[in-house]
């Protein structure tokens, strides 16, 4: 086909024109030297860089001839390649989750797409083919355009291609002139393929990866297939490989210190084989030499080979022969400065982050990622879902109800053929990696013929893998299409109920507890099933990282921005950050619950020693040492090393050595697996799993020394002792002054709170709305009764309070003072029927944001709930009030602390209180906003300077949730019901060094 189509765009039987057949991915040189080193290919040439490059908003618009040769462009702007056309200054970028983007804008029908708003971009590159390349026949590499692309060169039409995600590659030859060369390249923004590509995700076009041209040598292998078999028991391993050439080909196998195992012809057999896995992903190095008909090497392909065995045994899923746990994550590719168009080293911080928070699983959700990424996974050992790029989510769900009066591709015969390609684009490419156990059929495109055949082509080209697809939830009918049972956002119960019920298929969440804001409440419901069914076979959490880009406020500031901060609309605004990692790659504290939940080892301790629980399948716990410490109050005093050595699957009890009986205090026993030397994910020290058991030995009682002075004026009491001075307020209803050696505490006092910041989980189910009340009564009170009743020693002031929720309520809180300045506070709340679940019950009040420097003895480091508090210990540690407000896209409840013993609140100076238990532990947020400031704000930019440090105490705060942001509550235990009574107390008293 000589002459492009404009209409190729919405003709679903185009979506390629002269491309390439898809080969996999593997790299080729001239030396075995050259093999060996790997690295930059002198065969290839990188195109990547300043393009000329021209916008038009739509089809009318575009400077149609400008691939001509005579067409001057010189004059033009340039953009970066790789890099979206949205994020360089042109168009808009558009966040929608579901909806087509052309959602209120146009009303077309696949395989329509909108004619007058599909902008293009017309980029242009000159070159002249490098002295090494030349007198070779010549190729192009485009490993990812969004979302359709013609290509001209010297004016000459090369070829076409859809797909966003897969490389399209091009032979140039016909084409290329001595000197310099013009390569045009014609990008759409919409095309039939849009219609396939209606992933969750931020909305660009352009060319976002690597674009390179390469020349191959005589005998080339453009296509290699690697095939690994083992022995039943594994002593011996078979490698097949297919490489297909009309010259000699020769193989040589050399195992990781470079010793030859194996070589010659294929297939080659060695014995006793090192297998791979996550846990230890060991890679063979096979070369592939080409030899031409003197003998000589014309070509060497180093191609890394791990032998492993991934297989349904009696219904459940097996690696190497054992039952595998996914521990998985779904990965976005994202940078917030580049889209999509991620680095090698975003995609190395990727994977280790996943590595040191025992993450073993990705799902490459929800399109083939860049091939390095692969590679990676190979490397440092993740299992891998590797997904098509297929979603057509907008066609069957429409404001969450399924509706398929147009959805594609189901039965529809027309589009067998673009959706087939997909598949074969990325089993192609993607084949030879042994870290891709699963093939995913793609994502929410409910089920059908189209896709069952996508499963079918999977199963009968590669037996070593299963596959995956959830969509058939939808439609039963469709159910062999995926080899296990796959559901999303399946609660613990549902998923408890299928696997009571003898089900034929194992189980996986492809997505489970969203992670969006602050969330994931209650994750330990899910992994607590791994020990429960051996057909729960994990899940995989939505997801990893927030997909939030840079932009500036009015003010040039950078903040991260969502959906509708571009004025980009429709939009489904900040349903676009739900990861365990914020858009510019920090960990967020939900990562804490993750890192513990994941343990591949798990240490269960007492006063006198731990069971180990390896629960690793491959490997021993030789690689770490036991560290323990044991702590009184908080502060380390006694640890020691010791050598553990527990065989895969095997526990054991190890005592250790406890000197400290019968001394007064709380105590813990933390023991902690470390690595003993520095790998390539993590450094040696580093703590792969902990375990903590706490203890008390007889605590001293507290006394209340000193005398005091009370003063009962008209409207105010005051409580005076030697070196303090406090004051009730009749009118107010509350303490309005604590005066510590003439230092005033109290900026704003203190008074019942029923409300924290609502978080996305709680809009999500519509809590904000049904417990409303709890929020006017903490804005509002009456304060109908005051009580003094003053001793020599302590004074005590009681209020009673009514709420506007409801009279048969009833609030006291009252106040007892002591001659050394502590004060006794206890909370009284007396519940009734019929009313909302209360989001928290505490007090609170405002210092002066001078008293900001916070020392916690308490579960921590990182904020915790009373659902996501597994992987906190108790500790102590330091932070500031302004620390602790963790930047979830928009702002909502956070930094929340549980088991709370004590927090210092100092100044600069030493100056300030401590905040004590009493019986019960405390649930405390310290930080400069109050619940409704938080509340009001959509980005951070809008919350107010800080003048004040709220000191927020709570007898409990309800959990956070996160079996879904859209209508899963919080489990009921951890939700404070109304009608029970609930109370609690604690001491303030002024800061001592020492503590
Ligand atoms: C799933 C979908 C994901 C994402 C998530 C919600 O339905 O597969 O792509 O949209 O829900 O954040
Ligand atoms: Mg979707």
């Amino acid at each position: 086909m000589n002459s492009p189509q404009v209409n190729w765009l919405h003709d679903v039987s185009v979506f390629e024109v002269n491309r390439l057949t898809a080969h996999s991915d593997h790299l080729y040189y001239k030396t075995m030297e050259e093999a060996r080193r790997g690295g930059a290919m002198n065969w290839r040439y990188s195109l990547n860089g300043s393009w000329k490059f021209h916008y038009a908003a739509n089809i009318e618009s575009r400077p149609a001839s400008f691939y001509k040769k005579e067409v001057d462009c010189s004059g033009w702007d340039t953009i970066q390649v790789p890099g979206h056309i949205q994020l360089q200054g042109y168009g808009t970028p558009q966040y929608v989750n579901t909806m087509y983007p052309w959602d209120g804008i146009s009303s077309v029908r696949p395989p329509d797409i909108p004619q007058d708003s599909n902008p293009s971009g017309s980029y242009v590159k000159t070159f002249t083919i490098p002295e090494r390349m030349k007198d070779s026949p010549l190729f192009i590499s485009f490993q990812g355009v969004e979302s359709a692309f013609y290509v001209w060169l010297n004016g000459q039409f090369v070829g076409y291609s859809e797909d966003s995600f897969t490389p399209a590659e091009f032979e140039l030859t016909p084409f290329i002139s001595d000197g310099e060369n013009k390569l045009a390249v014609e990008v759409y923004q919409r095309s039939t393929g849009s219609w396939l590509e209606d992933q969750d995700f931020w909305r660009f076009s352009g060319i976002f990866r690597d674009v390179y041209l390469y020349t191959v040598p005589e005998g080339h292998i453009w296509d290699v297939t690697v095939k690994t078999e083992l022995s039943e028991f594994f002593e011996e391993a078979v490698l097949h490989v297919e490489a297909k050439t009309e010259a000699d080909v020769y193989f040589i196998l050399e195992n990781r210190d470079g010793q030859i195992v194996a070589e010659g012809a294929s297939p080659l057999t060695i014995g006793q084989p090192h297998l791979w896995s996550a846990e230890s992903p060991y890679l063979y190095q096979l070369f592939i030499q080409v030899r031409n008909s003197s003998g000589e090497i014309v070509e060497v392909i180093p191609q890394k080979v791990g032998f492993r065995r991934f297989e349904m045994k009696n219904r459940i899923m097996h690696l190497n022969g054992k039952r595998i746990v996914f521990k998985g994550v779904n990965r976005h590719e994202f940078n917030c400065r580049r889209g999509r168009a991620i680095t090698k080293e975003d995609m190395i911080w990727d994977i280790k982050t996943m590595k040191q928070n025992n993450i073993n699983a990705v799902r490459t959700s929800h399109y083939p990622n860049q091939t390095e990424w692969y590679r990676l996974c190979d490397e440092y050992g993740l299992y891998v879902i590797d997904e098509m790029n297929l979603e057509t989510h907008g066609s069957w769900q429409k404001m969450g109800k399924v509706d398929t009066s147009w959805t594609i591709p189901r039965n529809n015969p027309e589009w067998q053929e673009i959706v087939l390609d997909r598949a074969k684009s990325m089993y192609e490419r993607d084949k030879n990696h042994p870290s891709i156990l699963i093939w995913s059929c793609g994502n929410e495109s409910h089920a059908g013929e189209v896709i069952l055949n996508v499963s079918k082509f999977f199963k009968e080209t590669d037996p070593s893998r299963l596959v995956h697809y959830e969509g058939v939830f939808h439609d039963r009918n469709y159910n062999e299409t995926s080899d296990m049972e796959s559901r999303m956002y399946a609660k613990p119960a549902d998923i408890e109920n299928y696997l009571s019920n003898n089900p034929d298929k194992p189980y996986i969440s492809c997505e489970y507890i969203h992670a969006m804001g602050n969330s994931l409440g209650g994750m330990y419901k899910y992994t607590d099933l791994e020990e429960k069914y051996p057909m729960y076979q994990g899940g995989f959490i939505w997801d990893f990282i927030d997909q939030a880009l840079v932009k500036k406020d009015r003010f040039g500031h950078e903040f991260l921005a969502y959906g509708g901060d571009f004025n980009d609309r429709p939009t489904d605004n900040n349903f676009c950050g739900n990861g365990i990692v914020t858009a510019d790659r920090t960990l967020s504290p939900k990562m804490q619950e993750v890192k513990f939940l994941y343990q591949n080892i798990k240490l269960v301790p007492d006063k006198k020693g731990v069971l180990i629980k390896n629960e690793q399948l491959f490997e021993g716990t030789a690689g770490y040492k036991l560290a323990y410490t044991i702590t009184q109050n908080g502060i380390p005093k006694y640890m020691e090393e010791i050598e553990v050595n527990i065989e895969p699957l095997e526990e054991a009890y190890i005592a250790l050595d406890n000197p400290f009986a019968g001394e007064a205090g709380e105590y813990a026993m933390n023991v902690s697996l470390r690595l003993k030397e520095n790998t390539i994910w993590a450094d040696a020290g580093h703590e792969a799993a902990f375990g903590q058991y706490i203890y008390t030995e007889t605590q001293a009682a507290r006394k209340c020394p000193g005398k005091i002075k009370v003063v009962e004026g008209d409207v105010t009491i005051g409580v005076h002792g030697s070196h303090f001075r406090a004051l009730f307020s009749k009118t107010a209803g509350t303490l309005v002054s604590l005066q510590y050696a003439g230092n005033e505490m109290i900026a704003s006092p203190p008074y019942p709170l029923f409300w924290r910041a609502m978080t996305d989980n709680d809009h999500g189910n519509q809590f904000a709305f049904k417990s409303s009340g709890w929020y006017t009564s903490s804005l509002y009170r009456k304060c109908t009764n005051v009580e003094l009743a003053a001793g020599e020693e302590t004074a005590s002031i009681s209020f009673d309070y009514l709420l506007p929720i409801s009279e048969a309520v009833g609030v006291k809180v009252t106040y007892t003072v002591c001659g050394d300045g502590s004060i006794y506070v206890k909370d009284e709340y007396k519940g009734a029927k019929q009313l909302p679940d209360l989001p928290i019950h505490a007090l609170s009040f405002k210092m002066p944001a001078d008293y900001s420097r916070l020392d916690w003895y308490a579960m921590g480091p990182e904020e915790n709930y009373e659902d996501r508090a597994k992987g906190a210990r108790l500790c102590r540690f330091q932070n500031t009030a302004p620390d602790t407000i963790f930047p979830y896209l928009v702002p909502q409840e956070s930094g929340t602390r549980t088991g709370v013993r004590f927090v210092n609140i100092t100044d600069e100076n030493n100056r300030g209180i401590t905040i004590r238990f009493i019986n019960n532990p405390l649930t405390c947020t310290i930080s400069p906003y109050t619940a409704f400031e938080l509340e009001n704000a959509a980005h951070h930019y809008e919350l107010p300077s800080a003048h004040y440090t709220v000191v927020t105490v709570a007898g409990r705060q309800m959990g956070v949730g996160g079996d879904d942001s859209w209508g899963s509550p919080v489990h009921e235990e951890h939700r404070i019901q109304a009608e029970q009574d609930l109370a609690f107390e604690f001491i303030i008293q002024p800061f001592e060094q020492g503590e």
